[in-house]
């Protein structure tokens, strides 16, 4: 059965489809990619069927990341048709925990940072970059590359392990 992972931030145009490109990456290059079904949302619907933010590509594309995700609103399917829904911030997490359709629902979500914790101790929250220079869209992916990394090692963990 497909692992199914929801990367959700605000305007889905910034951090949540990095974070869906980096992952579909990683787990392509492991040749996973029939065992993951990757995706990425909004809590805010105000950018719907954007493509990613142009510096967000900018930043990505040296890093060989081409982006091309539409943004997209969190819909409360979501909560049925992911196992794990990972939230770039504090914000992300209550606003997802708000549309979470049950207690089973909520407790599939997440902190991106759960997954950082060991490289970026000092980082609670992938910070938003959006009124942020070129370097607040650098440290975003480098916060996402670790975090996708080590998703990826914790998910092939438990499907090996139990
Ligand atoms: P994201 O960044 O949540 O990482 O996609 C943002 C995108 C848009 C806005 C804020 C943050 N906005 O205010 O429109």
């Amino acid at each position: 059965m497909k692992q199914r992972i929801l990367f959700v931030c605000l305007g889905n145009i910034c951090r949540s489809p990095a974070a869906d490109g980096i992952m579909h990456r990683l787990v392509e290059e492991a040749g996973l990619s029939d065992c993951y079904e990757i995706d990425s949302a909004g809590t805010y619907a105000g950018h719907r069927g954007e493509l990613p933010d142009p510096r967000m590509r900018r930043a990505a594309e040296p890093r060989g990341y081409h982006l091309t995700h539409r943004s997209r609103p969190v819909r409360e399917e979501d909560f049925e048709e992911f196992d794990l829904i990972l939230a770039m911030d504090d914000n992300n997490y209550e606003a997802l925990h708000r549309l979470a359709p049950s207690r089973e629902a909520a407790d599939r979500i997440e902190r991106m940072v759960t997954f950082t914790r060991e490289e970026f101790p000092d980082r609670f929250y992938v910070p938003d970059p959006y009124y942020e220079g070129r370097e607040g869209f650098e440290l975003v992916l480098d916060l996402l590359e670790c975090g996708c990394r080590n998703l990826l090692a914790y998910l092939e963990d438990k499907r090996a392990n139990g």
